[in-house]
């Protein structure tokens, strides 16, 4: 898929945001909005948040219209979660190279081969998989959750980078699945020692989706809303951030006293291969249609939905890791 431009045309940007804040009041719809979102979706959102926290305001809200700023997997979760809203994706092409590297025969197929293990799910996956599923996780629980299931040994899916980051924390033995996020493989060591170079006081902090050569280097491996808290509470004044780069960008807009770079390749930044295309998918005009042509509304079968449900509850009985 074609990376699009991180930024709309500005001279249409204010245009857009004024017709989002009328629709929004007017239809009592509630805009989630993923922080790896371009700029000015922040700006229209109600809440901003990871995918843990996007579904636990899923769970709470009393408007009857949810807009979810974010990829397919998260809005199909807000569904699965409140049944009785009306759950809007902007756009169809707002999917996730991670959750395609599953699907629900193939997880059926898999779990044949190892009968009676619990299947640890990260939230990452079509509905039909989370419905295969015992418990789903987050990079907040994956810990947890891996914890929490039944027996010694543990089947783990979809990404394999979350295994390599799991396995060493405990004792249990992890099965992993074959799967991997595009944009966080593609953020290499090379890029990584690059960046080091250039900022060798910063500290490096990155996703548990790296590959396992960068987080080797890393000072620490952390979900998205782990890292916010991590730069808030450093004394330190400089960071390299590996992951998206909606979050780098997100963080330094809080903390303009602080450096906060993202990997960076020889001679530019990283600004194709740290982007990923299915959440920039998501424009501000495309917000604009969803609330006035009602799209793109999601909807999961009643019979997966309930068996999802339970694997996902689970995960919020859990909390967070990190
Ligand atoms: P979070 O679960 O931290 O929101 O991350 C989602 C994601 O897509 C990571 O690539
Ligand atoms: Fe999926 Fe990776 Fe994009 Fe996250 S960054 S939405 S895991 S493709």
């Amino acid at each position: 898929m074609e990376t699009p431009k991180i930024t709309d045309d500005g001279t249409e940007l204010e245009k857009h945001i004024d017709a989002i804040k009328r629709l929004k009041q007017e239809r009592h719809a509630l805009v989630l909005c993923h922080t790896y979102q371009r700029p000015e979706i922040h700006l229209i959102a109600d809440i901003v948040g990871d995918s843990y926290a996007l579904s636990l305001a899923a769970t709470k809200t009393t408007h009857p219209i949810i807009v979810f700023c974010g990829v397919h997997f998260m809005a199909e979760t807000a569904k699965i979660l409140n049944p009785s809203k009306k759950v809007l994706l902007p756009t169809l092409d707002a999917g996730c190279g991670l959750a395609e590297t599953i699907t629900a025969n193939g997880v059926r197929a898999w779990k044949a081969q190892y009968p009676g293990l619990p299947l640890v799910l990260y939230i990452n996956s079509p509905a039909a998989v989370k419905a295969e599923a015992d418990i789903i996780c987050t990079s907040t629980n994956t810990l947890k959750a891996v914890e929490a299931a039944y027996g010694e040994t543990v089947l783990l899916a979809p990404d394999k980078n979350l295994y390599y980051n799991t396995q060493p924390k405990t004792r249990k033995k992890l099965i992993p699945w074959e799967g991997y996020c595009p944009v966080h493989k593609a953020m290499s060591v090379d890029m990584l020692e690059y960046a080091m170079m250039l900022h060798p006081d910063a500290e490096v902090i990155v996703h548990p989706e790296c590959n396992p050569d960068v987080t080797a280097l890393a000072h620490a491996v952390l979900s998205t809303s782990g890292m916010v808290d991590y730069v808030k509470a450093s004394s330190k004044n400089e960071f390299i951030i590996g992951t998206e780069l909606g979050l780098v960008q997100m963080i330094q807009r809080m903390f303009p006293e602080k450096k906060v770079y993202p990997f960076t390749e020889v001679s530019k930044t990283c600004d194709n291969s740290c982007v990923c295309p299915y959440m920039k998918a998501v424009t501000i005009e495309k917000v604009r249609q969803a609330l006035e042509k009602d799209r793109y509304e999601i909807a999961v079968p009643e019979e997966i939905r309930i068996k999802a449900l339970a694997a996902l509850q689970r995960m919020l009985l859990l909390g967070r890791d990190t």
